[in-house]
């Protein structure tokens, strides 16, 4: 059985002050039935590590470099993560797609080199809603996962987001039936059927059962709504919850 994943993705938030959330977040979840994740800025990595030590809450980045080191002004490596404790890292969210122009090809380079590190890469993908109105979210997303995925995935070292960049930030989600649809379909191209599969774009308290009851969402990748203790808990109670349910 895939164990369940919540996993909140900072984004450009979070000064040292807003580490208190995260330490609310562990006092409130000590023994959490499913994976707790807060992915951080890097300029916090290491001081959550150190808040969140002796919790079962991980810590984790949201890009790397493909290379181990370098002449690479402003990157960071998979490897300098790891070093400071991260033990994930998300790679080919739509925004650096977006503002970095990072292909599928670049996100498999950055996962073999998370891989290398001993990090877990949750690699994202997703329709733009142009792709979704012209019918192509099927093969955009298959597409995607082909030229992302590198060779040494695995379920141990691997976790697919499906994030769609119209729901990202919208407060809009795609109906149960479409994330349904997508969730089956990439389950059925993954390498490993055991690679947990995320749903992520405006997942919060409110729609996060619905979204938790699909078979095939192991959990969730959350924005906005991972920045405050009470309601990243919440969604990990209802991931909690879904796991009861399923089990
Ligand atoms: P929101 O939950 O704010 O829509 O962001 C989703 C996301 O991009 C997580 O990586």
């Amino acid at each position: 059985m895939r164990r369940k994943l919540a996993a909140g993705n900072w984004k450009m938030h979070g000064l040292a002050a807003d580490l208190a959330e995260a330490t609310a977040l562990a006092r409130a979840h000590p023994a959490p039935t499913v994976d707790v994740l807060l992915c951080p800025p890097a300029t916090l990595i290491c001081r959550m590590v150190g808040a969140l030590a002796r919790t079962p809450v991980a810590v984790g980045a949201q890009d790397c470099h493909a290379s181990v080191s370098g002449a690479h002004t402003g990157d960071i490596s998979a490897a300098m993560l790891a070093d400071a404790g991260a033990c994930h890292v998300i790679l080919g969210h739509s925004e650096r797609r977006a503002d970095h122009g990072e292909t599928s090809a670049q996100v498999a380079a950055k996962a073999t080199a998370a891989h290398a590190a001993g990090l877990v890469a949750i690699v994202c993908l997703g329709e733009t809603e142009a792709q979704r109105d012209a019918g192509q979210t099927l093969a955009v997303v298959s597409e995607q996962l082909r030229q992302s995925l590198p060779e040494s995935a695995d379920a141990e070292n691997t976790v697919i987001a499906y994030e769609p960049v119209w729901a990202i930030g919208t407060g809009r989600t795609p109906t149960l039936e479409q994330i349904a649809e997508v969730h089956d379909h990439l389950r059925g191209l993954l390498p490993d059927p055991a690679i947990r599969l995320l749903y992520g774009g405006s997942v919060k308290p409110a729609n996060a059962a619905d979204i938790f009851a699909i078979a095939n969402v192991d959990g969730a990748l959350v924005g906005g709504a991972a920045l405050k203790a009470a309601d990243f808990g919440a969604i990990v109670a209802a991931l909690e919850a879904a796991e009861g349910g399923a089990g």
